[in-house]
């Protein structure tokens, strides 16, 4: 590194005054501040963030996610980037709160910041035309099926999109999901909306009318369990996304490490999306529980009157 400037070579020699102009446009737009442009709730526990961070919105892709703190003493958690607006900068996650830091994450709101976000990580989905591919969300798995069905249908497959969620209130995005697919079969455990049933009640219907090429899964570990098991009955080839726990995000600590097909792999940069007939997921379910207690404390501490 010389630590040479400009001015040191007599002048713009690097910089004309449109280009550095559109400097300061790139370094503006890249300050650090993650202002929360956006918020809505899609159900009593589902919150739909917007969040102003330029650089992720440009490089992003459909199946990467963000590694995202609320504030300085709060954990890093990873959530799938569900929607981005390059013109805008902004990039959209939809989360549960479930744990203490989803939970501190969901008490900003619009105008408030973020204190920091890394992304985009992870490898990409494999997008490509393969005929037609059932695309199944389950709870708030199905934001993050969302921009994968796009850009599946945007690939020329035909693409069958099941979505279900408990009960009706819980169910989300289900005009966002009709747009992407040619055609959308919805289910609801407690039959309060759609068919009553499972998803995979619904896929093995549609592997009767139609020859699926490709499933994706994505929702709760059980879900995406019991479609493998119905898949590969069918020998229907099913993509999953994982959610372990994750530590940095960059394949340095080991805490999403994952067993597929006998090998070592770490989530946040091999996956997240997997082959799920190759996950080992009683290995996978042991390790989620590890940090259950831990997790519960959290929880206790955050809703605790002196937090
Ligand atoms: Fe640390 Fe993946 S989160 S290796």
């Amino acid at each position: 590194m010389s630590g040479q400037t400009a001015n040191d070579h007599g002048g713009d020699w690097i910089l004309g005054k449109n280009h550095a102009c559109q400097l300061d446009k790139i370094i503006n737009s890249t300050s650090l501040q993650f202002k929360i442009v956006e918020k809505a709730r899609l159900s009593d526990t589902v919150v739909r963030m917007v969040i102003r961070a330029p650089l992720v919105a440009i490089n992003a892709k459909p199946g990467q996610f963000l590694l995202i703190r609320p504030h300085s003493h709060a954990e890093r958690i990873p959530l799938t980037i569900s929607h981005t607006d390059r013109s805008l900068g902004e990039v959209t996650i939809i989360f549960q709160e479930v744990g203490a830091t989803t939970r501190q994450l969901g008490a900003l709101e619009q105008g408030q910041e973020v204190k920091d976000l890394v992304g985009p990580l992870g490898t990409p989905s494999e997008i490509e035309n393969v005929g037609t591919v059932a695309c199944i969300g389950g709870g708030v798995g199905i934001a993050v099926m969302l921009p994968v069905t796009r850009a599946l249908k945007a690939a020329g497959n035909h693409v069958i999109g099941i979505i279900g969620a408990r009960t009706k209130e819980l169910l989300i995005l289900e005009n966002e999901m009709r747009t992407a697919s040619d055609e959308l079969l919805i289910m609801t455990d407690d039959g309060s909306y759609g068919e009553k049933g499972l998803v995979t009640d619904a896929l093995t219907k549609a592997a009767g009318d139609h020859r699926i090429d490709l499933a994706y899964a994505i929702g709760p570990m059980p879900m995406m369990f019991a479609v493998c098991n119905t898949t590969r009955d069918l020998q229907i080839k099913t993509i999953v996304s994982l959610d372990p726990v994750m530590v940095d995000g960059t394949g340095m600590c080991g805490g999403c490490r994952v067993n597929i097909g006998g090998k070592a792999k770490f989530t946040c940069v091999d996956g997240p999306e997997f082959d799920g007939h190759q996950v080992d997921w009683d290995t996978l379910r042991a390790r989620k529980m590890i940090y259950k207690p831990e997790e519960q404390e959290a929880i206790s501490r955050s809703e605790s009157p002196n937090a």
